[in-house]
């Protein structure tokens, strides 16, 4: 039997229609500040995609453009003056920076309230302690509810992330430890992958290697999600080889429409609760 499609543009869709009607009502637009370094070709497409989903729900975007050599104290001045706008309600820093910019010192820089990303580590710090942070991260947020489509109760599951980075594989495993899952970490270094994998009730690739993940990695009817956009050939393709996989998964998220439009829904989402905590004490 075929895997059931995970369809992670349609559950955006309904978010964005919700965010759409709660900012018709506020008496302002909320504001996204969206700072893009260098010319990367990816970041550019992602960052007009974000754009134009916010103009799609009434939600204001300004982006900040910078030449790869800025320097490092050129934008932490720029990010002050953000966190100092009363007008700026959520602030996000394009990744990756250029090699030589320290993105940690970047990111430590965004004032937790505006960190819309979760990438700051008083809310990376109150994630993983199991309290509530003023944001998570847009995409482990958004594969959860993914995943929630189709298993509502992830109590016990075991899961397998391929990728530990701190966009995706780093918060997305403290989110299903949260949920009482079984977290299983691997990257680059770690051996007989395939082993850990085949005993997985999820599976979430994110390491951005094309068609990685094959049928010989996964039990029978085990969830996948697909975090990886690669292009192939001229085509756009996951981490996990739909075709060889779709018989045995029992749930797959396709590539595109899966995790991607998700990311931006809950940024957008973040965005709107960066804009209400920042006006609670003014109603
Ligand atoms: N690069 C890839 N994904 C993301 C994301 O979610 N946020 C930011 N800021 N950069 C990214």
């Amino acid at each position: 039997m075929s895997a059931q499609l995970i369809d992670g543009r349609f559950l955006a869709q309904s978010i964005k229609d919700a965010l759409a009607q709660q900012i018709a009502k506020l008496p302002q637009q909320p504001r996204l500040d969206i700072v893009l370094v260098g010319h990367d070709e990816a970041s550019e497409i992602y960052v007009r995609n974000k754009i134009k989903a916010a103009d799609q729900i009434g939600l204001k975007t300004v982006l900040h453009l910078f030449d790869e050599t800025v320097s490092e104290e050129e934008l932490l001045q720029a990010i002050e003056a953000m966190n100092n706008d009363k007008m700026v309600n959520g602030i996000i820093v394009q990744l990756p920076l250029p090699a030589n910019l320290d993105m940690h010192r970047i990111i430590n820089k965004i004032d937790p309230c505006k960190d819309v990303d979760g990438f700051h580590p008083y809310n990376t710090g109150m994630l993983q302690n199991n309290q509530n942070p003023y944001f998570i991260a847009a995409t482990p947020l958004g594969i959860m509810q993914l995943i929630k489509t189709v298993c509502p109760n992830l109590s016990g599951k075991n899961v397998v992330i391929i990728g530990a980075s701190l966009i995706v594989g780093r918060p997305l495993a403290t989110l299903l430890l949260n949920q009482e899952c079984t977290v299983t970490i691997t990257h680059i270094h770690t051996k007989n992958i395939k082993e850990l994998t085949r005993r997985a009730d999820i599976v979430v690739a994110a390491c951005g290697v094309a068609n990685l993940v094959k049928a010989d990695w996964i039990k029978d009817g085990a969830i996948l999600i697909d975090v990886g956009i690669n292009r192939l050939q001229g085509k756009i393709c996951g981490d996990i080889d739909f075709a060889d996989v779709q018989d045995i998964a029992s749930a797959i998220t396709p590539v595109p429409g899966g995790v991607g439009p998700m990311t931006i829904a809950i940024l957008l989402q973040n965005t709107v609760t960066a804009y209400n905590l920042q006006n609670k004490s003014e109603k």
